[in-house]
This record gives structure tokens, C-alpha cells and sequence, in this order.
């Protein structure tokens, strides 16, 4: 995983990138981030990231130091160091943007300047046989933070909770964790959405159940009719798990993959479904034809 890192607007290597111990988002987890993917070394949903990316901000309190574009010349000047962009491998890019550097302490004020580190590296597909055969998924115990608490709106860098969820899911030879909520809805997983498929419908949890909400998701919510599939939210529980003819996860980096089984149990055939794989189609074409060059842009 040979990574570029950008910290404050000087590029570095994996071995030379370094961030104060001092700084907020080390000690307190206290920033926001951001995931995105290449496709033909262009980024996906840009705006959509950046406009996520301030509001996870603004519910922090947070002030964004740098426009969108600012942004994306740091991100086309890594993937330019990296060695990553057109007609070359694609590249996963990770901005970060935390409290800064400070004393210990809580107070906003410790910290005058948020620091802005961008990550790049190598963007590696999931292996074929995860979209052709599905992969499980275990429904772990650790509930998805309640809204009052730091609210799953926000994609912030106070990650543990999604970690525990994770860890669970690893312990029990699982892909993904799905975690519901504290009134036992259906949320999302540790690091993607969550979608099931009934009579010919993907149905997700609304964002009032407690979740990230997605990019991917919030984009086949748009674009499921145009692959002849209805996307709706709705409030999700275990039977509708357990009972759905198909399930799949959808995120940024891995976009749609198939859910075949959650724990012991089979979901739908045990293999990937129609509806599944109509949404993925229509994903990557549009992946392909939207995806803008962020290094002719800004290079
Ligand atoms: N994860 N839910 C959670 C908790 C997530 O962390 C993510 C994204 C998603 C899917 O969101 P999107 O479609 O915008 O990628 C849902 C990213 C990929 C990550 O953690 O790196």
C-alpha cells in the first residue's frame, strides 16, 4: 500500500508523513474526512464529497480552511507525486481535515489553525469473485451511535464505534457488520449502506434511522429508475433482512456488492440477484461517463 500523503499543502511519502501528536484529530478523533475513488483517473460525485464534507464540518463547528477547488489542486498535486491519474492505475484519495494543533484541551480555541491532510494510493478493486458471488455480512450487537450522541451524519474521524463493529464482524468471518440503531432499526454498516431488494424494489434505511448518509446511496436513490428499479427509503428490521429476496452494501470504494448471507442465514437464493446487479450496472456507467479529470482541472 505505497501511499502519498499531502499534509498542509507539502507531499510526502507513506514514511515521511507525519502529523503532531499534538494535533485534535490524533488525540480526540475531533475531524471530518472524506472518501472518494478515480474512474479513468477522474473523481466521482465531487461536489457531492465537498458539499458532505462542510456539513459534516458545520455540525462540528469545524471551519473548512480551503474551497472545493483548493481541494482538488491538493488532490491533483498528490495524485500527480503518486504517480496515479490518467490512463494509469486509479487512485483512492482520503481528505482529512481536522481540529488542527493545540494543548490538551477541549476548547476550540487551543486549536487557530484546522490541518488538511490528503491521502493517495493505489485504488484496488474488490476481487471479482466478492461482486460474482456475494459475500456475508454479520448483524454484530454494537449499536450505530444515536443521533444525540455524535451523530452518524456526520462522517467523522471519531471512528471506534464503526471499528468495534468491524472487529465483530472479523471475529465472525464476515465482510461487513450491519448495526441497527438504539430503537433496534436496521442503520448501516461499519463502512457502507445498507440496501435490501423486495419484489423488485431496493429498499434502504431512511436517514432518521441513524446513518452516514452515503453518497452511493443517496445517487441510486436518482438513478435506480432509469435501470427500471424503484429505490425508496424505508424503516428496515431483522425479518426484512432475513426475508429479502436480495441484499447488497453499496460504498464510494467497493460501489455495489452483493449480500448472500448474514451469519448462518442464506438471503434471498445465496447468490447475487437481478435488481443487485442492474444497480451496479448502471452505477459504473455513469461512474464512467461523469467522472471528472482532477488533474486537467487543476494541473
Ligand atoms: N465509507 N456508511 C458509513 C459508516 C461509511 O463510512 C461509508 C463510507 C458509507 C458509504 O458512503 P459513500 O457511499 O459516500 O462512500 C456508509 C468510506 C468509503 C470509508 O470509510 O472510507
Amino acid at each position: 500500500m505505497p501511499a502519498t500523503v499531502n499534509v498542509n499543502g507539502r507531499v510526502f511519502d507513506q514514511d515521511h508523513a507525519v502529523i503532531s501528536v499534538f494535533d485534535h484529530g490524533f488525540l480526540y478523533g475531533d475531524g471530518v474526512y472524506e472518501t472518494l475513488r478515480t474512474y479513468h483517473g477522474g473523481l466521482f460525485l465531487y461536489d457531492r464529497h465537498m458539499r458532505r464534507l462542510r456539513t459534516s464540518a458545520d455540525m462540528l463547528a469545524l471551519a473548512v480552511p480551503l474551497s472545493n477547488e483548493q481541494i482538488a489542486a491538493r488532490i491533483g498535486d498528490t495524485m500527480r507525486a503518486a504517480g496515479l491519474g490518467h490512463d494509469r492505475e486509479e487512485a483512492y484519495v482520503r481528505i482529512m481535515v481536522t481540529r488542527g494543533i493545540g494543548d490538551l484541551s477541549y476548547d476550540p480555541a487551543a486549536t487557530p489553525e484546522p490541518s488538511v491532510v490528503v491521502i493517495v494510493k493505489p485504488h484496488a478493486d474488490l476481487p471479482a469473485g466478492m461482486t460474482a458471488d456475494g459475500v456475508k455480512a454479520a448483524l454484530v450487537p454494537i449499536v450505530r451511535n444515536h443521533p444525540g450522541s455524535v451523530n452518524p451524519l456526520i462522517k467523522s474521524n471519531n471512528l471506534l464505534n464503526s471499528a468495534l463493529a468491524m472487529q465483530e464482524a472479523v471475529r465472525r468471518g464476515a465482510f461487513e457488520g450491519i448495526m441497527r440503531n438504539y430503537r433496534g432499526e436496521l442503520a448501516e454498516c461499519s463502512t457502507s449502506n445498507l440496501f435490501v431488494v423486495r419484489d423488485g424494489a431496493a429498499l434502504t434505511p431512511p436517514l432518521e434511522s441513524g446513518l452516514l448518509p452515503g453518497i452511493t446511496r443517496e445517487y441510486l436513490l436518482e438513478i435506480g429508475p432509469e435501470a427500471g428499479v424503484p429505490v425508496r427509503e424505508q424503516v428496515l428490521r431483522d425479518p426484512d433482512l432475513f426475508d429479502a429476496d436480495e441484499c447488497f452494501l453499496t460504498s464510494t470504494t467497493r460501489e455495489i456488492v452483493p449480500i448472500v448471507r448474514v451469519d448462518d442465514r442464506i438471503i434471498g437464493t445465496g447468490k447475487p440477484g437481478p435488481v443487485t446487479g442492474a444497480l451496479l450496472a448502471i452505477l459504473k456507467r455513469k461512474a464512467d461517463e461523469l467522472s471528472q479529470p482532477v488533474l486537467e482541472r487543476n494541473g
